[in-house]
């Protein structure tokens, strides 16, 4: 283990079984913070990032090596004795494979979904170790609102507010540059905490727009409805605890709870069926994943402007992709979706773990990095920035600049 990790746990996992760095930026979770580190010269695979997600009652560190996840467990209490840190740091361990569903082979899913499909197999050595997060699906639920006609960092700027605002702080910790400065960490809120009237109109004060009554309402019947269903267990609210007993559900009987919902429709419906209630092969269809599978996957339909999302044509598309990538079509769907981000356009290209060479090296180094883009990426049409050049999909799939120009809509 690196030297520079003291008090951090190791989890032996290789990056094909889960890459931090994609992962936990690619719109499943919008409330991990990622800090840059300072790279041990002495080790090559020192960690670059580390992760911190604040839960009701502890902050989980995390940091990844070429050959383990490393973690660390803080809580409110400054000074645990040797029973205690091992206890949460075991607490913390359990939550870490439930969350990552570590029980799932990922490498086994990769292959199977490159070999039934080219155009996986395209993207499959830049974009692995994306696997499927197993969220608490009430965060899950309320982030997939704010998500309707929006984008990766805007919604994370509203989840991170709606906790700052609704959740007291935690804990604070200082950031792992060793800068002094200290980050203050909130909670995911509790639906209770979301139902007093005056919600709505602050969270329209905070920019969240028309999902702001989204939102509240959604609490409020979620409380009112299952507030006192169950006989709570731990420090979870009744209404959460009921959010998850819809894992145990058929897909169709679970789809149709969540479709209750004000704001939710069927894409937000199917995303939480995917990443909190284990439905693996649910694909959430939007018009552009219609799109790739026109162009792609042999669906019928026009490319040229935009189709309207029948039912009819929501339920076809999710067939094919079932029929395309099997029971995980939902997993195969995310690498896909990640490939086909912006903020991806450079997604395992650079190498991330080597260390930091000397200055001028750095230069050298660079400059060839650079060099081997512009063979990897097709000469965009006009004045590229790394935010407007080709997704790994539009190169993998080789579209041309100017359907990748249409593309550039999508955020
Ligand atoms: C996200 O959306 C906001 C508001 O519509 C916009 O101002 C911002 O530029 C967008 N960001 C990205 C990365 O597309």
């Amino acid at each position: 283990m690196t030297s520079l990790s003291t008090g951090f746990r190791a989890l032996p996992l290789p990056i094909i079984q889960l890459s931090l760095a994609a992962v936990l930026k690619c719109g499943q979770s919008f409330r991990w913070t990622a800090y840059p580190l300072k790279l041990d010269p002495e080790d090559a695979s020192s960690p670059t990032h580390e992760y911190r997600f604040c839960l009701r009652d502890r902050v989980v560190c995390l940091r990844q090596t070429a050959t383990n996840i490393l973690y660390r467990t803080v809580q409110p209490d400054p000074q645990p004795n040797a029973n205690q840190r091992e206890l949460r740091d075991a607490e913390t361990l359990l939550w870490l494979k439930d969350y990552f569903q570590l029980d799932v082979d990922l490498a086994f899913l990769y292959e199977e979904w490159g070999s039934r499909d080219k155009v996986f197999l395209g993207i499959q050595d830049r974009f692995s170790g994306i696997r499927m997060l197993r969220q608490d699906p009430w965060e899950n639920l309320i982030s997939f609102i704010c998500s309707s006609n929006n984008n990766i960092s805007r919604i994370t700027k509203m989840v991170q507010s709606l906790s700052k605002e609704y959740s007291p702080p935690l804990l604070s910790l200082p950031t792992p540059d060793g800068s002094g400065v200290e980050d203050t960490y909130h909670p995911f809120p509790p639906p209770s905490a979301l139902t007093h009237p005056d919600v709505s109109a602050r969270l329209r004060s905070l920019g969240f727009g028309y999902r702001a009554e989204f939102i509240h309402r959604t609490a409020k019947m979620l409380v009112e409805t299952h507030g006192d269903s169950i006989q709570p267990q731990d420090s979870d609210e009744p209404s959460e605890q009921w959010l998850r007993t819809l894992r145990d559900i058929s897909t169709e009987d679970a789809r149709a709870e969540l479709l209750k919902f004000v704001g939710v429709g069927r894409k937000v419906a199917d995303c939480v069926l995917l990443m909190s209630l284990d439905k693996t092969d649910v694909v959430p269809v939007d018009t552009h994943v219609h799109q790739i599978a026109i162009k792609h996957y042999g669906m019928k339909g026009s490319t040229k402007g935009k189709m309207n999302m029948t039912p009819k044509l929501y339920e076809e598309l999710c067939t094919k992709f079932v029929q395309v990538w099997g029971q995980y079509a939902g997993w195969a769907h995310s690498v896909l979706f990640t490939s086909d981000l912006k903020s991806f356009a450079l997604h395992g290209l650079l190498e991330p773990t080597s260390p930091l060479p000397s200055p001028v090296k750095n230069r050298k180094k660079r400059s060839r990095e650079m060099t081997d883009l512009v063979r990897i990426l097709p000469t965009p049409p006009s004045t590229p920035s790394v935010s407007e050049s080709a997704t790994a999909t539009e190169i993998a799939c080789n579209l041309s600049p100017a359907e990748r120009v249409k593309k550039r809509i999508r955020k």
